[in-house]
């Protein structure tokens, strides 16, 4: 059993840049505050008052990075999960090489802050780097590739990572069947429970999601989800729970209420719940009323969480507007996190904290 310390001293020695490893200590030691309201709570005190995690997606820091957004992140947040770092084609860019000096860098920097990590993801339909795409590989490889893959990643940080998304979107958005996707074509769909498995004998302690998106209310896709879990559950795959990722916008606002009432069906099911991606993109420029109307979302998105027992936590993809996938992925949308540009809380945080003290 090594300390979280020995641990931690491990993973900088792994990562080897020494420049990051003094960003990092440095704000280990010194955490300084960037936000400038006054003296209100943070969303790490206001979710830890109802012992819910709140966590936000994590790209790689390097030498480069604005220390105070890792100051604000480690006083803001509880957990993080890595934004890319932890995908096949970075993590696993070559056949026979891993890179795990970008997701040892953002573990580390958890550890350092008291803060869980969300490993992010181990089969996804994008993110499959060339050497596997072109690959040519048949059934039986495929299954030894993933074998290897996950017990090599999952193994790795084992002790470090607490839940992980060991499956990502399996679901075809139109019709909720299983999607026809590079896993379900080159294994089958065992290959669901196939991961699940091998994720578990790698950490047997990790708390093991499917991740998925448009399930956020009662709906086909939400429905088929549930089917889907509860059969492999029947069927004895260690699944604990299902990530909610909740990219949302303003023209399609579901109530409160709608999101906790299919939360709480997965939950009545067993099911640990985690809110995995929560963003809320506005059209910009940003029009007068916009960012009010964006803060009852996120407000509504922490009082369903809270609703139910077996929500976890909230995490929410990116922090500061600064740094958000929204412009590329949607464009004429973007400012949809709880911090602007300038790394200070918009109506949103306050909201978030709102909602977790209510
Ligand atoms: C996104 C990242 O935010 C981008 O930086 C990257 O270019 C593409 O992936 N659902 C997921 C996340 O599960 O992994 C995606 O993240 C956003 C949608």
């Amino acid at each position: 059993m090594t300390t979280r310390r020995g641990r931690y001293t491990a993973a900088v020695a792994v990562v080897g840049v020494f420049a990051l490893a003094a960003v990092v200590l440095g704000l280990a030691m010194a955490p300084s505050t960037p936000r400038e309201s006054s003296g209100s709570d943070t969303l790490r005190a206001a979710a830890r008052r109802r012992r819910r995690s709140v966590g936000t997606a994590l790209a790689a820091p390097t030498a480069n990075t604005d220390p105070r957004e890792l100051a604000l992140v480690a006083n803001e947040y509880s957990s993080v999960t890595p934004e890319n770092a932890m995908k096949w084609s970075s993590i696993h860019p070559e056949r026979d090489r891993y890179d795990f000096a970008p997701a040892d860098a953002i573990v580390a920097f958890a550890a350092a802050h008291d803060m869980t990590v969300r490993g992010h993801t181990l089969t996804w339909y994008r993110s499959i780097p060339a050497w596997l795409a072109d690959g040519h590989f048949d059934r039986e490889q495929l299954i030894a590739i993933l074998r290897d893959h996950i017990n090599t990643v999952v193994g790795h940080f084992r002790g470090r990572v607490q839940q992980w998304d060991v499956v990502n979107e399996p679901l075809d958005p139109a019709s909720g069947n299983l999607r026809d996707d590079f896993w379900s074509r080159g294994i089958g769909p065992d290959y669901l429970a196939l991961a699940f498995r091998f994720a578990h004998e790698a950490d047997p302690n990790a708390q093991l999601f499917v991740n998925e998106f448009g399930t956020d209310t009662v709906n086909r896709k939400s429905t088929a989800l549930l089917h889907e879990v509860t059969a492999l559950r029947a069927k004895g795959a260690p699944i604990d729970g299902v990530g909610f990722q909740m990219h949302r916008t303003l023209d399609r606002v579901e109530s409160r209420a709608a999101i906790e009432t299919n939360l709480a069906r997965f939950a009545d099911a067993g099911l640990r719940i985690w809110v995995t991606e929560l963003d809320v993109a506005v059209p910009v420029p940003v029009a007068p009323g916009a960012l009010d109307r964006q803060a009852r979302v996120y407000g509504d998105v922490i009082a369903a969480c809270l609703a139910v027992d077996r929500c976890d936590g909230v995490t929410t993809w990116g922090f500061t507007d600064r740094h958000s996938w929204i412009p590329a992925a949607r464009p004429g949308l973007g400012a949809g996190l709880p911090f602007d540009a300038r790394l200070r809380p918009k109506p949103a945080q306050a909201a978030m904290v709102g909602a977790f003290l209510a």
